[in-house]
């Protein structure tokens, strides 16, 4: 959500800040713009729509310079246009302005500002920045900068560069994402890390309510106070085309076939010498985790889905009893927070607004957090008391697919561990159920070959305008994910439903040929699977059922099978994820979708 880049250095200003930009398309934006300082002058041009078209821009009038900012805007207040593009000027255009987030009390800001005759021409909360900015100013940016965000409520990253001092940018984050690249001779500040990735590895992450200042040749750090502070670089390890597409047409598709190799990697890094290891920065003990009371999971999207799966795993193999919630919901639902609860926050990107503001809702409770983070160093990385790494790799498309099935196996190894902790399960089956996971990147490396089949159904149904998901036990989550996956990419409205549930109310959906998605591998609801399906099938739904290979009986009632290679019960869901994730894949593509960047949607969800 929103995307900001500012370099100062030698580099030609309109490449650098394009190059970044298109890094943070991801992100989800509808705006675009760039400023740079010429002569002493600034120099703005903003665009509405796809980045292409401020590329068109800056290939007829360049800027010139070798100091910068951009900025990808996902609009919050007022429409997307030209005008309330980024960046914001203030009324003598001496100041301009990027900024991530929301300024709550802007509308103060702004009548008092209108009362001493600053005149604003968009409709945005970031205008009032900039003027109060320079209503402040006095020759130095970074005091004015200082006193007009000690004015501001909300959650906000921001870069303002001055005409009047035309050697440095002045970035302060409170709230939303902000990185600094340190580079030779140039520095770099950014949203996130695949901005910077092409100029230098080597970052520093800056925490709320800091301040850094960046020059060709000088990054300085302060605090709110405006003193000056020591900050820890940090190395990435990232190559810059781990962030490339490869030969895939799109970076879902890459992401989906990239998870056999994810599960892999978790596997040596998490079963090495046949023990558990959670990671250099787990942070919990043996004796905290088996006397733990319950289990509070919060999350959002389709993290929140592998939340749900965990209440199943947990509560099944551990005998923990496990609350999952929405993070929009646990942080203002006063949740009864009593005994020694483990809360756990899981979240690809680490940035997620409600997921970090209900961690801090825990915190304020005295609880420990265990997270589970694709992000290193992401806020809910830095402010858990412990974190699971998923080592997924960069996430880029909107649409989370590794990063899912990474969530489920990690809490699929967690449980286990509890189990072991808490004497819940007998030893053998524990190394047994431990054993069974070797086993699943070959059988994901199955179901990826057979992608002919997936296509095939998808042609059939591509130009359903509803479908139905249902799934029972520890799958009615995947039935929510596979829904979720297919409405966010292809725009069809589609529901997941616990198969149980449909005669209390959904059924009455079902007519001749309705589409219905049934997750329905051999399982200890199986029969019961089968029940819910022909119970539909009586009604003249269209059934498409993910199947165990081998499974016979269920030819009979499905009009198309997705066949996924048997195994446990409870790592199911990780074989599930990737035919739901190719059925939405295929559907979207065949209704000419923009899959990677869906319309409305960013990949971090930086506002509440
Ligand atoms: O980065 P997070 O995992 O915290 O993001 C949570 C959701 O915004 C995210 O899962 C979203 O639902 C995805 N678009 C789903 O594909």
């Amino acid at each position: 959500m929103c995307g900001i880049v500012g370099y100062v250095g030698d580099k030609d200003v309109n490449s650098v800040l394009m190059a970044g930009l298109w890094r943070l398309e991801y992100r989800g934006y509808d705006s675009s713009g760039v400023a740079s300082i010429v002569n002493g002058d600034l120099e703005v041009r903003k665009v509405e729509g796809k980045l292409m078209n401020l590329e068109g821009i800056l290939r007829e009038k360049p800027l010139v310079g070798n100091i910068g900012i951009g900025h990808t805007r996902w609009a919050t207040h007022g429409e997307p246009s030209e005008q309330n593009a980024h960046p914001q000027v203030d009324c003598e255009e001496n100041i301009a302005l990027v900024h991530n987030g929301v300024i709550e009390n802007y509308y103060t800001i702004k009548e008092e500002l209108i009362k001493k005759k600053h005149v604003f021409k968009s409709n945005t909360d970031t205008e009032v920045l900039a003027h109060l900015i320079e209503e402040y100013y006095n020759g130095d940016l970074k005091e004015s900068v200082l006193k007009a965000v000690r004015r501001l409520e909300g959650s906000f990253a921001i870069a303002v560069i001055a005409a009047s001092e035309p050697d440095k940018i002045v970035s302060y984050k409170s709230g939303s994402p902000l990185i600094v690249g340190l580079g030779k001779k140039e520095n770099l500040v950014a949203s996130d890390i695949p901005a910077l990735l092409d100029h230098t590895k080597h970052i520093v992450i800056m925490n709320d309510n800091e301040m850094v200042v960046l020059q060709k040749e000088n990054v300085e750090f302060y605090n709110r106070d405006g003193e000056s502070i020591e900050k820890e670089e940090r190395e990435i390890k990232w190559s810059p085309t781990s962030l490339d597409k490869g030969d895939f047409p799109h970076y879902m598709l890459k992401e989906i076939y990239e998870q056999p190799e994810v599960i892999e990697r978790n596997i040596d890094l998490r079963l090495e010498g046949g023990e558990f290891d959670f990671g250099e920065n787990f942070n919990f003990s043996p004796h905290k985790l088996a006397h733990l009371s319950h289990i509070v999971i919060q999350a959002c999207g389709t993290s929140w889905h592998a939340g749900y799966i965990g209440k199943y795993l947990f509560e099944g193999y551990a005998r923990i009893h496990t609350e999952v919630d929405i993070s929009s919901e646990f942080r203002y639902r006063k949740p009864v927070m009593e005994g020694e609860p483990l809360v756990m926050a899981i979240s690809q990107s680490g940035e997620t607004a409600d997921t970090l503001a209900g961690l801090r809702e825990a915190k304020a409770k005295f609880l420990e957090i265990l997270s589970l983070v694709n992000v290193r160093g992401s806020a809910i990385d830095r402010e858990s008391d412990g974190t699971i790494y998923l080592n997924a790799g960069p996430e880029i498309g909107v649409a989370s697919t590794k990063a899912y099935t990474s969530q489920i196996f990690q809490l699929y190894l967690f449980s286990l561990y509890l189990s072991k902790l808490k004497w819940a399960m007998d030893a053998t089956e524990n190394e047994e159920k431990i054993k069974e996971v070797n086993s699943i990147p070959k059988k994901m490396k199955k179901i990826l070959k057979n992608v002919d089949k997936i296509k095939e159904i998808t042609e059939k149904y591509k130009n359903e305008k509803h479908f139905m998901f249902i799934g029972r036990g520890i799958n009615y989550p995947s039935a929510l994910e596979g829904a979720l996956k297919l409405k966010e990419i292809s725009y069809i409205h589609a529901t997941g439903y616990p198969a149980g549930e449909m005669k209390h109310g959904p059924i009455a959906l079902i007519s001749k040929n309705s589409p219905v998605v049934a997750i329905a591998p051999h399982s200890s609801v199986y029969e019961k699977m089968l029940t819910n399906i022909e119970e539909l099938k009586t009604r003249g739904a269209k059934i498409i059922v993910i199947a165990s290979e081998g499974d016979k009986r269920i030819k009979e009632l499905g009009d198309d099978v997705i066949y996924i290679p048997p195994c446990e019960e409870n790592l199911s869901p990780v074989l599930v994820a990737l035919p739901l994730q190719l059925f939405a894949y295929y559907i979207a593509i065949l209704n000419g979708r923009d899959v990677d960047r869906p319309r409305n949607l960013a990949k971090s969800v930086t506002v509440e």
